[in-house]
């Protein structure tokens, strides 16, 4: 584990970072919704799961049309979380117990309450006010341009004196205009209120999007090709990566703002660290926001979005290393978080989606660079069928289309029914949880030393030994169709994806994720030290 009191370790190039989804985690006042001191409380659990950081997704005032990823105010947290001492003591507790605290930052726009988008609709047109934003007009019955928004529909909303702001996701979330200095500006004064409050770092938000291409032209649509809107969910990605022509992602210019944050982060300290999430479209273009003057990381999605197949994991992995190797960042690797499907139920739910998530998760925990865990899959969660009444997400509200709920419910500590344990006495949490949760919770599994919180507990316990000396390089000694099989530093990984089960090479076996008696059985993966 990299020491907490060495103020030069680069400590996320080999960490464990356990997202924390506020509204979900532990509600510590009894309104059914997580907030900052129900997570305070709930730090050991993450201590004893033996992660090293936790990044916190917003918790800054908001409306809470998109949970947060919608701030009115970046200096201040929402009543619903609690105070900004809340999250000095939250700070302080995690520190306490050996774990870095990343936040989220959301640069790419701001709630439609956000005093300057009110004094932009307040100051009207040509004004400097409407100038933060991306407000155009467009002739009677047609839009500005033909882009469609991540969450479904347009992209554009009109106002009432007949401009159109562009929102590339819900249209209470007007895109700023980062050509116009005060945006930079802003974002350099949050950054710093952040780590003055003392956080390790920050999780940045849609960072492939601040620059659009400075025309707003319309986007190419091949004919083979579907349109960029209600991606969510559909095919497990935030937006559509099959669209060749990407006029509003991954502009040139977006590099210079974190040439300039890289900068300041390195004036409040060697230890202050970025990670990018970037829905770009190759492990070359993800590179390039981990140059050595940019970000540190950047999720690494092509990891998520493998299917189940050795061969697919294989390849990840290669063009992965291949890809950061040459900037020297360190590779993440993720399988779940708050916008996807979790990864139990992509590979099938039930029994088998629980062994391959396992397995999958074991072979992830063995890579080089950092691993990122949503919570809930310690223990197993599935998505959950939330029903329509209960649905929230704004993809949802746009497009009638299921959303991203499911994976959002929260978590079960204790007890045999709902809430089970997430707050106080019987109030019941803001998406309903399963009646059949009563074997998953923290306290149950606890108890069972071959429970999926057990597991996760051995995996990082193991891992731990090895993270910071096993080195960056990996072999893939073999990988088909069913088999991988791969070697870094003096661990050997195999996986099972097939069907039969398959002979374990020699070597000592540290761990499984499933039952081995003799050989390896389908949906499972070990280590072995040679
Ligand atoms: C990111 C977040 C997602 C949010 C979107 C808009 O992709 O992860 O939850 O809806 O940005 O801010
Ligand atoms: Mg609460």
């Amino acid at each position: 584990m990299a020491d907490l009191n060495d103020p030069t370790t680069q400590w996320w190039r080999n960490s464990v970072v356990y997202q924390v989804y506020v509204r979900s985690f532990a509600d510590s006042d009894g309104d059914g919704i997580g907030d900052l001191p129900g997570i305070t409380s709930r730090l050991p659990h993450l201590a004893e799961l033996g992660v090293d950081a936790l990044w916190i997704t917003p918790f800054y005032t908001s409306p809470q049309h998109d949970h947060g990823y919608d701030v009115a105010d970046y200096r201040d947290v929402d009543p619903l979380f609690g105070t900004l001492s809340d999250a000095d003591d939250l700070v302080a507790r995690a520190h306490e117990l050996g774990l870095r605290v990343v936040v989220d930052i959301v640069p790419n726009h701001t709630s439609s309450e956000h005093e300057w988008f009110q004094a932009a609709l307040a100051a009207g047109k040509g004004s400097p006010e409407r100038a933060r934003y991306l407000f155009r007009d467009a002739p009677d019955g047609e839009l500005p341009n033909n882009w469609g928004s991540v969450f479904g529909g347009p992209a554009w909303t009109q106002v009432d004196d007949g401009q159109w702001y562009l929102h590339l996701f819900d249209s209470t979330q007007p895109d700023l205009d980062w050509r116009n200095p005060e945006v930079p500006a802003m974002f350099e004064d949050v950054l710093r209120f952040w780590l003055d409050r003392g956080v390790d770092g920050f999780r940045i938000d849609v960072a492939h999007g601040l620059f659009k291409v400075e025309s707003l032209r319309d986007q190419e649509v091949g004919e083979d090709e579907r349109p960029s809107s209600g991606q969510v969910n559909t095919d497990h990605s935030m937006v559509s990566l099959d669209l060749k022509d990407e006029p509003m992602w991954d502009q040139p210019e977006v590099h210079d703002v974190y040439r300039s944050w890289h900068r300041l982060l390195d004036e409040a300290g060697p230890d202050k660290m970025a990670v990018a999430e970037a829905w770009t479209q190759t492990p070359e273009s993800m590179a390039a926001f981990v140059r050595p003057d940019e970000l540190d990381q950047a999720f690494n999605f092509a990891w998520l979005l493998a299917d189940w197949s050795a061969e697919a994991f294989a390849r990840v992995i290669t063009s992965t290393l291949a890809a950061v190797e040459p900037v020297g960042a360190s590779p993440t690797w993720v399988l779940s978080n708050h916008d996807v499907v979790r990864h139990t139920t992509r590979y099938g739910g039930g029994a088998v989606g629980l062994a391959r998530a396992r397995a999958a998760t074991l072979t992830m925990l063995a890579l080089p660079g950092s691993s990122y865990l949503y919570q809930g899959e310690e223990l197993g969660l599935e998505q959950v069928d939330v029903a329509p009444e209960h649905r929230q997400d704004p993809s949802w509200l746009r497009t009638g289309e299921v959303g991203r709920d499911g994976c959002r419910v929260p978590i079960p500590w204790s007890g045999t029914q709902a809430p089970y344990g997430f707050g106080p006495g019987e109030a019941q949490p803001w998406i309903p949880q399963p009646d059949d949760w009563a074997a998953l919770t923290v306290e149950a599994q606890a108890a069972d030393p071959g429970s999926t919180l057990a597991f996760y507990r051995d995996a990082l316990r193991i891992r731990r030994e090895f993270a910071w000396t096993a080195g960056d390089k990996v072999d893939v000694l073999d990988s088909d169709d069913d088999v991988l099989v791969l070697r870094r530093g003096p661990l050997t990984v195999v996986l099972n994806c097939g069907t039969t089960p398959v002979e374990l090479p020699e070597g000592e076996l540290l761990l499984a994720s499933g039952p081995v008696e003799g050989t390896l059985p389908a949906n499972t993966a070990a280590w072995l030290r040679a």
